[in-house]
């Protein structure tokens, strides 16, 4: 039987299928790391706004003398652009990012699997849909992976490697190995709703809206909270608006389901009808907040105290959820803490984070909040548990 590849010099030209900020961004990534790249979207428009965008990031980089014209050149250079999928017959891996729809994704996976060799590796960018899904798609389904990268892909130096039950060692081997020469931080993910990142980070949005629905504090006070007490880069109001709150209420929703509706991801009311205004943040000019350019931006409550609540509150969910994604085994407890800190820009890894309060310290603000709510959201997982009882660390 055909073994996909095992070494990165096998990997000459790699495909891409989607040509939306994400495509794009994996196009110049593969183009640095001097791979031949096709890049296919059905849509010409789209393809001409990615190679004109490529095209800007390039002399944005010569501007600042990061790379040279020569460079500049020779990266665009290995880039061909189409609107054909039958271009990427040559391809020894193909990454798919187009849009998050597994009926889509299945036509085309099985599509590929048509006109590739069985060597070629196909691969999915998809946030929450099953790997093993849309390897389900095709015969030779061991060839099929989840190499998920994180917007803005250059940028942000997390991938997360998601293995479907019917991907093979070699497949997930030599996928990792590639992704790793980029330069990028590679992380191993069970294939689970949300992998890592998309699931642990729940709470990070969800804690903050019911925070916000209870009137304990408003947007502006919660962001503030979070950046001064936590050191996060961003609030989760600000970092919603950032996303999109159509696109960040839709992987909750998603997450949710795919979780037999588990109260923990229970999505809110105030993100769907901020969605369903149009309110989705910076792209449409308004979201929590308004980004008009007349537009005052309102003050937060500086109150220390209430700052202190709104923090612990969302870190002890946040740490809670990386714990019980240890207990499950979605990845190592080396790899969830890289995740966060490498994906999201957390300031540091929730289970290191965990070490550092004290494990009894999180279980007994989870407890309260549980005795209080009677809900199951705020159920201690039950690895913390046990590590208080056994008193042991995570590192
Ligand atoms: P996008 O909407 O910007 O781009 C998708 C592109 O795919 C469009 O240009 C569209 O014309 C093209 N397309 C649709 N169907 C096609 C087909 N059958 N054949 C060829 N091209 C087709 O989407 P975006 O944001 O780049 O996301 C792409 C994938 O990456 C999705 O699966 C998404 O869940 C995932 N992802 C998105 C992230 C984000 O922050 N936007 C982060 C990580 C993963």
């Amino acid at each position: 039987m055909n073994q996909p590849q095992t070494s990165n010099s096998e990997f000459k030209t790699i495909g891409v299928l989607g040509a939306g900020s994400m495509g794009s961004g994996i196009v110049q990534i593969a183009a640095t790391n001097k791979h031949q790249v096709i890049l296919v979207d059905l849509n010409e428009e789209a393809l001409t706004k990615a190679s004109t965008g490529l095209k800007n990031i390039l002399s944005r980089l010569v501007q600042k003398e990061k790379i040279d014209q020569a460079t500049a050149d020779n990266i665009m250079g290995r880039i061909t652009f189409s609107t054909s999928t039958k271009d990427l017959a040559e391809c020894d891996l193909i990454i798919e990012a187009i849009i998050e729809n597994l009926e889509v994704k299945k036509k085309v996976f099985a599509q590929l699997e048509s006109i590739t060799s069985p060597t070629c590796i196909l691969a999915s960018n998809t946030s929450s849909l099953s790997i093993a899904s849309i390897a389900s798609a095709c015969k030779k389904s061991e060839r099929v992976i989840g190499i998920h990268f994180f917007n803005p892909a250059p940028l942000m130096p997390l991938v997360e490697i998601i293995p479907a039950v019917q991907t093979s060692e070699t497949t997930k081997i030599a996928s990792r190995k590639l992704i790793d020469s980029w330069g990028k931080v590679t992380v191993l993910a069970k294939d689970t709703p949300g992998f890592i990142v998309n699931r642990v980070a729940r709470p990070f949005y969800g804690e903050a809206l019911r925070i916000y629905e209870e009137g304990v504090a408003d947007f502006a006070t919660i962001d503030w909270a979070m950046t001064e007490m936590g050191g996060f880069r961003m609030g989760p109001f600000t970092l919603m608006d950032y996303i999109g709150n159509d696109i960040n209420y839709t992987v909750t929703e998603t997450v949710f389901e795919a979780f037999y509706y588990d109260p923990r991801y229970k999505p809110s009311f105030t993100q769907k009808r901020h969605a369903e205004a149009g309110w989705y943040g910076r792209k449409s000019g308004r979201g929590y907040y308004n980004y008009a350019d007349d537009a005052e931006m309102p003050t937060p409550n500086k109150d220390e105290k209430l700052g202190n609540v709104i923090f612990n509150r969302i870190l002890v969910m946040l740490i809670n959820e990386a714990i019980d994604a240890l207990f499950l085994n979605i990845a190592s407890k080396e790899d969830i803490d890289l995740a966060m800190t490498k994906g999201v820009n957390y300031p540091k890894g929730l289970l290191k984070w965990a070490d550092e309060i004290g494990l009894d310290n999180v279980l007994s603000q989870l407890e309260t909040l549980f005795a209080e709510y009677g809900e199951d959201r705020y159920r201690p997982s039950v690895l913390l548990r046990r590590m208080v009882r056994e008193k042991k660390t995570f590192f």
